[in-house]
């Protein structure tokens, strides 16, 4: 299967049971879940969900089991975003081609909505979910919440805040982008895999593709701020520049980027040699991270 046709048909999966978890009309405050529909439905890649369930796959597991799972990720990741562009954090008015959450609703909501993604994931991944018995859900709910919170991403989140305007060296902006992007990512495979269930070794392989192409992941993302356009992300670009944060071209140039990106990905593409062509879809995607212009 083509990467195109995988990341289509995981992608719609994924919309099915986010439309089936949090439905239009469930006896919310209907402000509340429109406003939370209103960006988790805006048109995201799904990235993260379907890295969980094709890392479910490369461990012989399926990824209908993992889907409560990769759609709780998905949340805790739309949240970020909606938080992310607020006025007091990176002030943008555009996510996913529509115009920000705080735009259409208002701050107050909008960060209302952040906190109502993020405890909904975790109702969902408390939840049950059949194929996943309750020891590995608590242990996938440990590893998400540590990832999410202070160890992880809010932590790079305001390493990033605290960085703006200054100088700063190669060890910050790996800090940042390990922790503000890369956390998240890497818990989704390792989340796929011990629901799927695995043994150590191969967690450990997951786990290093998870670190590489998590951080090229946020590269690309730095790359793409100086070199896309709204009409084709979605957001707006020069945000970086505009806010003097602290990237990887800032730091040492966008070739030299470029170049760290592919010896990621290659890194990557080795640590998960082991796996047969069950692991064809984590390779796809690895190769995408590099190329991606969206
Ligand atoms: C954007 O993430 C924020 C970063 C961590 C780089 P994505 O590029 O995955 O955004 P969506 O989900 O497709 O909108
Ligand atoms: C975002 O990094 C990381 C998050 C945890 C949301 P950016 O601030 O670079 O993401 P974009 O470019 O706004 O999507
Ligand atoms: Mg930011
Ligand atoms: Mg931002
Ligand atoms: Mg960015």
């Amino acid at each position: 299967m083509l990467l195109k046709e995988y990341l289509e048909t995981k992608k719609k999966i994924v919309d099915r049971a986010l439309e089936e978890y949090l439905p239009k009309r469930g006896g919310f405050s209907s402000e509340i879940s429109e406003s939370m529909r209103y960006t988790l439905f805006a048109g995201g890649k799904r990235i993260r969900p379907v890295l969980c369930m094709a890392s479910a796959e490369t461990v012989g597991g399926s990824a209908d089991t993992v889907l409560p799972v990769a759609c709780a990720i998905e949340m805790i990741h739309t949240y970020s975003l909606i938080h992310d562009d607020l006025p007091l954090m990176d002030n943008d008015d555009y996510r996913r081609g529509k115009p920000s959450n705080h735009k259409v609703f208002g701050e107050g909501v909008a960060v209302l909505a952040g906190d109502a993604l993020l405890t909904e994931a975790f109702c969902l991944l408390s939840g049950k979910a059949p194929g996943i018995s309750p020891e590995k859900s608590l242990a996938i709910i440990h590893e998400i919440s540590a990832a999410a919170g202070f160890r992880g991403m809010i932590g790079g989140q305001v390493a990033d805040l605290r960085a703006e305007g200054k100088e700063v060296n190669m060890e910050t902006v790996d800090y940042i982008h390990t922790h503000k992007t890369e956390a998240l990512i890497t818990v989704s495979i390792r989340a796929g895999a011990i629901a799927a269930g695995t043994d150590e070794e191969d967690l450990n392989a997951l786990s290093e593709y998870g670190r590489k192409t998590g951080l090229a992941f946020q590269i690309a993302d730095d790359i793409l701020d100086i070199e896309s356009c709204r009409e084709i992300l979605g957001k707006d670009t020069g945000s970086d520049e505009g806010s003097k944060k602290a990237t990887y071209p800032s730091l040492i140039g966008l070739e030299e980027s470029r170049e760290e990106t592919r010896r990621l990905v290659e890194d990557a593409l080795s640590d998960i040699s082991r796996f047969d062509e069950k692991a064809e879809p984590l390779r796809m995607i690895a190769r995408f991270i590099a190329e991606r212009k969206s």
